[in-house]
C-alpha cells in the first residue's frame, strides 16, 4: 500500500482506545507519526506494543480538562518534533441526563472535555501549524450534535458547538493554509456504547426496534472505529485540499430517516 502520508506528524486526542485508537492505527499504517493525548496509558502502550511502534508513535498523559495540561502536550510536541500537520481532536465522554437531573456539574465536565479541549487544543496547536506553514485540523463529533437526541443534553450541546467551531475556525484559518472539517458519527462500537446498566446499545430491546425493525438505521449494522478513521483519513489527505468547515456524517444513514 502507498504511504500517503509520510513525514508527517499528528496529534490524536483519546487515541488510547475506540475510535481515537482506530484513528491512530489508520494514520500511522498511512506513515504518519503520532502521539497519543489521554489518560489511560496501559491501553495507549498495548496499542503503540500491538503496531510494533515505539519510534514512531508516543504517549502523553493528558487530562484533556486542564488547559495547564493541554499546554504541556504543545510543549511536548514542539520539544519532540517542532511542527505539526495534523490535530485529530477526538477525546469525548457521554453523560446522558435529562435537564432536570443534571446537575451543573456534570453538564460542566462534558462541555469542557468535549468543546472547551477542542478549542484550547486547537488553539494551542497554531504555532506549531505556523511552522509548518499549513496543517488539518479533525473534529470527532457526533450525529447527536445535529440533532436533539432525549437525554444527553451535555454532550448535544457540546457537539453541536464542536460542529459550528468547526465551521468559525474553517474561516479564520483558511488564509493560514489550515483547513478544519468534523467527522460525525453514528453508532460505533466502543466502549462508549456501553448503557449504564452494562448492556451495549446494540442489545437492547429498544434498539433492535428503532433501528433495526423499523429500519432507522438502514444498514443495519454497528459502525466499527475504522469507519470512522477512513473518513479522518480523507480529511488529512490530499484528496480533500478544496475541503474546509464541513462535517461528514459517517452513520450508515442513520441521519437520512426520520
Ligand atoms: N462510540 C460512538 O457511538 C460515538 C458516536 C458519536 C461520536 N463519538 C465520539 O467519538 C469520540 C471517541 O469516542 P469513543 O466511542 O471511542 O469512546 P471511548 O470512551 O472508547 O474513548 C474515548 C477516549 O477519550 C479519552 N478521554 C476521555 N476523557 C479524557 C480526558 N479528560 N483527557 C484525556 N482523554 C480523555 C478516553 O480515555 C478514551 O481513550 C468521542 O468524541 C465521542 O463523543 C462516539
Amino acid at each position: 500500500m502507498d504511504k500517503r502520508l509520510l513525514n508527517t506528524k499528528t496529534v490524536v486526542t483519546g487515541g488510547s482506545r475506540g475510535i481515537g485508537a482506530g484513528i491512530v492505527k489508520r494514520l500511522f499504517d498511512e506513515g504518519s507519526d503520532i502521539i497519543i493525548a489521554d489518560i489511560l496509558e496501559d491501553e495507549a502502550n498495548d496499542l503503540i506494543n500491538s503496531l510494533k511502534a515505539k519510534d514512531r508513535i508516543f504517549f502523553h498523559r493528558t487530562n484533556l480538562s486542564e488547559e495547564n495540561q493541554i499546554l504541556d502536550l504543545f510543549k511536548f510536541v514542539k520539544n519532540k518534533w517542532g511542527t505539526l500537520n495534523f490535530l485529530i481532536n477526538n477525546a469525548g465522554i457521554e453523560d446522558g441526563f435529562l435537564v432536570k437531573d443534571q446537575s451543573y456539574e456534570d453538564y460542566k465536565k462534558t462541555i469542557r472535555i468535549n468543546m472547551d479541549a477542542p478549542f484550547l487544543c486547537s488553539k494551542y496547536a497554531l504555532p506549531l501549524f505556523k511552522i509548518n506553514k499549513g496543517g488539518r485540523i479533525i473534529m470527532i463529533s457526533s450525529i447527536q450534535g445535529i440533532r436533539g437526541y432525549k437525554g444527553n443534553i451535555s454532550y448535544n450541546t457540546a457537539k453541536g458547538g464542536m460542529i459550528n467551531m468547526t465551521r468559525v475556525l474553517s474561516t479564520e484559518l483558511a488564509n493560514e493554509n489550515i483547513l478544519v472539517n468534523s467527522v460525525a458519527p453514528g453508532f460505533i462500537n466502543t466502549d462508549m456504547s456501553v448503557m449504564k446498566d452494562g448492556t451495549l446499545e446494540w442489545d437492547s430491546d429498544w434498539f433492535k426496534d428503532v433501528y433495526l425493525k423499523y429500519e432507522k438505521l438502514p444498514m443495519g449494522r454497528y459502525g466499527n472505529p475504522d469507519d470512522i478513521a477512513g473518513a479522518v483519513y480523507f480529511f488529512c489527505s490530499e484528496d480533500s485540499k478544496y475541503v474546509t468547515g464541513q462535517t461528514l456524517l459517517v452513520d450508515g444513514g442513520v441521519s437520512s430517516t426520520f
